[in-house]
């Protein structure tokens, strides 16, 4: 048993947890992610698991859905962004366990992008299976070599993040995001509805992300500082507009995950239908506000939140005045295309969850009732 206790310290090489130590490892995870397939200087983008053959299919897809549970569903969330601006074809979002039992209508010109970190979940599995059955064709984006979900794929890419072993998803889920990006560029590039210019300044930009990454990761001590102001809070709300929407539903979900706070994540628009109620001085506002093409709307969400004394902790473009003025605290990330910010933005989320677990004394590695990979319905 000691020797399992000193194996474990070893593997969290120098960490408390291995959630810290994965959240710390991005720059380089996110660097494997683009290993081999990206070449910006010479402006070449490579996919070795999706064969000419595939990428056509892909090219020519009626529309792509993408199947997905938990972290890897908000990560196929940013992608139907992504897709859809980058290759004008229609991208559907749908949780597996839904997909799967409601007689879906897909067939040929279907192109099924299943995400998946363990390549195991059992909803995912049989959802692309019955697809499969029907004619669809699928892509896996999962991040164990050799999984169910990767073997059942007919082409795809691995996310190459490593092993992760924290039960709530930090690395994989930035894999995922690079990934999914380089589909999307490939597939624009080929049909021939990105620019030259666009396509690339967006491989620069992902180029840029490892290092970016970095630079976010040395707030870990003002996000330290932040997650102790607020890890009483009963509840939390998250918001965010566009690229940013799905990044406050990771980071809403990050929270309830780790602290077992009851946190909600909502598009800043669609707050004044509801969750908007709930605001008070009591009530932490996360917003996920940096700049991109929807920024003055948000600063206005975040006037809404201040006009009913609600704490505003910002997620800010390096530099924001008008923000830093409005909100309680401000955490200041790099600036990068929106397209690629989610990778960026959603690393302060992820610190400010592991803070308050570990403040609140929780094991942040195995969260009660969770499981690393759902293989059961
Ligand atoms: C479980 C894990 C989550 C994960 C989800 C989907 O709920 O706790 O972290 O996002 O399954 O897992 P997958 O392996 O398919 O990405």
């Amino acid at each position: 048993q000691k020797l399992d206790i000193e194996l474990t310290a070893i593997e969290k090489g120098g960490y408390d947890h291995f959630m810290l130590k994965e959240i710390f490892e991005q720059p380089q995870t996110i660097f494997d992610s683009l290993r081999g397939r990206l070449d910006a200087k010479n402006g070449q983008l490579t996919l070795g698991g999706i064969r000419d053959e595939y990428a056509d299919l892909l090219k020519n897809a009626n529309r792509i859905i993408i199947v997905a549970c938990g972290t890897s569903w908000h990560a196929g969330l940013i992608a139907e962004y992504m897709i859809e601006e980058l290759c004008r074809t229609p991208v559907e979002v749908e949780y597996a366990s839904e997909f799967r039992y409601r007689n879906p209508v897909v067939g040929k010109g279907d192109v099924i992008i299943a995400v998946s970190q363990s390549g195991e979940t059992a909803d995912t599995l049989v959802a692309i299976e019955s697809a499969k059955q029907q004619g669809a064709i699928i892509l896996g984006v999962c991040n164990v070599v050799g999984s169910s979900i990767a073997r059942l794929s007919h082409a795809g890419a691995y996310t190459h993040a490593g092993p992760e072993i924290g039960v709530a998803s930090t690395k994989a889920f930035t894999a995922q995001l690079v990934v999914l990006c380089l589909i999307g560029l490939k597939v624009a590039k080929e049909k021939g509805t990105i620019t030259q210019q666009r396509f690339q300044h967006l491989l620069d930009e992902l180029q840029d992300i490892p290092e970016k990454v970095a630079t976010a990761l040395k707030l870990n001590e003002a996000v330290k500082a932040v997650a102790a102001k607020y890890k009483d809070a009963r509840d939390f709300l998250y918001l965010g507009r566009g690229y940013n929407f799905p990044v406050a539903l990771e980071g809403a979900l990050k929270l309830k995950e780790i602290s077992y706070i009851h946190a909600e994540g909502y598009p800043a628009a669609e707050m004044k239908h509801g969750p908007i109620a709930l605001v008070d001085e009591n009530l932490p506002v996360v917003f996920v506000a940096t700049r991109d093409s929807y920024y003055e709307k948000i600063v206005s969400n975040i006037q809404e939140i201040k006009a009913r004394k609600g704490k505003v902790i910002a997620i800010v473009t390096e530099g924001d005045t008008t923000i830093s003025e409005l909100a309680d605290d401000v955490i200041e990330v790099p600036a990068a295309d929106e397209l690629v910010a989610p990778v960026i933005s959603t690393i302060p989320l992820q610190l400010l969850a592991y803070h308050i677990g570990v403040l609140k004394g929780y094991d942040v590695d195995k969260p009660r009732n969770l499981a690393k990979s759902v293989t059961v319905e």
